[in-house]
């Protein structure tokens, strides 16, 4: 079992990384909580396919356990879903000592961490993160939040866990779109900061290849985000660097009503056309692009910026409040492994975007 200690700085606590690690999570929670009673909150996907197994887990240590099911998908990530949360939290009579078990993926641990940081003004969670994308990202760095009508992620806090649990072998039963959506992910840490780690990912084969060294490459992300995150807790300097490929990633999202492209093709689309057009403005070292775009067709990203109206593109941008102090901070290679802040203003940025 791999161990690797956090310590942002309003908190301490650890990411446990194992295949089969859910079999030992009741022991290893009695470590970290010594209440009695567990809220695992939990979606509708992730509870018919693990939802009993983890219950029993926790039941056969000794805790009481309670579950909260949501409908799977973005739409949960709701102020209506989170309302209903803190219903069923006072419900079920749950208190300052008890613990909220966030079980699911990136939604899950948003609105889960939210409502932890939120109900009696904190109680304590653990993330066991069921995708890929929220187990080499969003499970770590304690981002919580709610999406609002008028935009994703408008309401949030920073509420470190007390545990992150990372089971590979949860992500056996993922869909391939999932895969895809975290492998955008993996592809950026490996460019950001980690050169070696992007070697690995050219030299496995496919993604049934990269499976057999998952634990090793969940390991290298998430010691990079802890790195990120202990640095800057509150995403004002260096932990930006993990928006590599999010900007233009956003607006191709938004741009499309976040259907046609998943949030990991989009923001693969965003690290290969703006490591283009860095190259071609001499910020980024010549056959970067290159390389980006041969590990997006290994792992089946798209690469290539879609057939998009500028204005609306300029209306999506005007109504972003990422620009409304009329400079971003985008994130470029200077090479592969290595990146940083780059200032554009609203009236510059889409020529980094080919535009
Ligand atoms: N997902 C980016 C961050 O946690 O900062």
């Amino acid at each position: 079992m791999y161990k690797v200690l956090v310590e942002p700085g309003t908190s301490t606590y650890n990411i446990y990384i194992e295949n089969g690690l859910i079999n030992k999570i009741g022991s290893l929670l009695q470590k970290d909580f010594s209440g009695e009673k567990i809220v695992i909150i939990t979606d509708s996907n992730v509870e018919k396919l693990y939802g009993d197994k983890l219950m029993d887990i926790l039941s056969n240590s000794g805790y009481t356990v309670k579950t909260i099911t949501v409908p799977a998908g973005e739409q949960s990530k709701s102020i209506k879903q989170l309302e209903h949360i803190y219903n069923q939290l006072t419900a079920l009579d749950i208190n300052r000592s008890n613990m909220i078990i966030a079980f699911g993926g990136g939604v899950i641990g948003d609105l889960a961490g939210f409502a932890a940081s939120t109900y009696l003004r904190g109680i304590p969670y653990v993330q066991i993160p069921t995708t890929l994308l929220a187990q080499v990202d969003s499970s770590i760095g304690g981002k919580t939040g709610v999406n609002l009508k008028s935009g994703k992620n408008l309401v949030g806090s920073f509420y470190q866990p007390q545990a992150v649990f990372i089971d590979p072998e949860l992500l056996s039963t993922l869909p391939q779109e999932h895969w895809s959506n975290g492998m955008a992910e993996v592809i950026k840490y490996g460019a950001i900061k980690d050169k070696e780690l992007f070697h690995m990912l050219m030299n496995s084969r496919d993604y049934s290849d990269l499976q057999q060294n998952l634990e090793q490459v969940i390991l290298k992300c998430v010691t990079i985000k802890k790195e990120l995150v202990e640095e800057d807790e509150k995403d004002t300097g260096v932990r930006m660097l993990l928006n590599f490929g999010h900007t233009l990633g956003h607006v191709i999202e938004n741009y499309f009503e976040y259907s046609l492209y998943t949030h990991g093709e989009a923001v693969a689309i965003g690290m290969c056309v703006i490591t283009h057009n860095s190259e071609k403005m001499g910020l980024t070292t010549l056959s970067t692009y290159s390389k980006l775009v041969e590990i997006c067709k290994k792992y089946k990203l798209p690469f290539e910026m879609p057939k998009m109206d500028i204005q609306k593109i300029r209306e999506i941008i005007r109504l972003d409040k990422k620009f409304s102090d009329k400079n971003a901070n985008l994130i470029v290679l200077s090479d592969i492994g290595n990146s940083y802040i780059h200032k554009a203003t609203a009236n510059t940025v889409l020529s980094y975007f080919g535009i």
